[in-house]
């Protein structure tokens, strides 16, 4: 018991400092991911887009559990919880636009938790290593669904979102008539 505190003290910030760094960078970024999805799901849902709202809705909350496990893992750790975005969210409107902005935004996440995975491994804390790893996978299933809907936008246009309009209109009608 003493030995483990022992090396986890050794060094000046720690014996896992620059893995509590790594964390506390991935800390910002998935705030910044969640914060980026919720505006996009209001404004998705406010044109009547509900598919896209949902994608949005679902995978912001997906994110927020990225930051409550980072979080988590940064106090076992014995260091300060950073809970700060990275960057501001962008007031994006334009549907193709929100979506190549988040593919892209998922790709970095992906690229930067490969490489924090490498140097935790190197570091011998196997645990963030796998952290990283695990919302590594889960970042690319969010880049997959990203891409699907900016492919989907380039095929369908604009028809793909009439539809997706005419689809809210309808639940909005059938909601209203419930209240007769
Ligand atoms: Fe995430
Ligand atoms: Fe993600």
């Amino acid at each position: 018991m003493e030995q483990l505190l022992e090396r986890t003290k050794s060094e000046s910030g720690g014996r896992y400092g620059r893995s509590i760094d790594r964390l506390n960078a991935a800390l910002g970024a998935e705030i910044s991911s969640t914060l980026q999805y919720i505006y996009l799901h209001t404004i998705f849902e406010d044109a009547g887009y509900e598919h896209l709202a949902s994608i949005m809705r679902s995978i912001s909350i997906q994110e927020m559990h990225h930051i409550e496990e980072i979080a988590e893992r940064i106090l076992f750790l014995e260091g300060e919880v950073n809970m700060n975005p990275s960057f501001a969210t962008r007031r994006i409107k334009d549907v193709r636009e929100a979506f190549e902005f988040a593919a892209k935004l998922e790709q970095s996440t992906i690229d930067s938790y490969n490489e924090y995975a490498r140097m935790c491994a190197e570091e011998n804390d196997a645990v963030s290593q796998t952290l990283f790893q695990e919302m590594s996978a889960e970042e690319e299933r969010h880049l997959d669904i990203f891409r699907t809907e900016v492919q989907n936008i380039v095929d369908y246009g604009s028809q793909y979102l009439m539809m997706q309009s005419a689809a809210h209109s309808k639940n909005v009608a059938k909601k209203n008539k419930s209240h007769e």
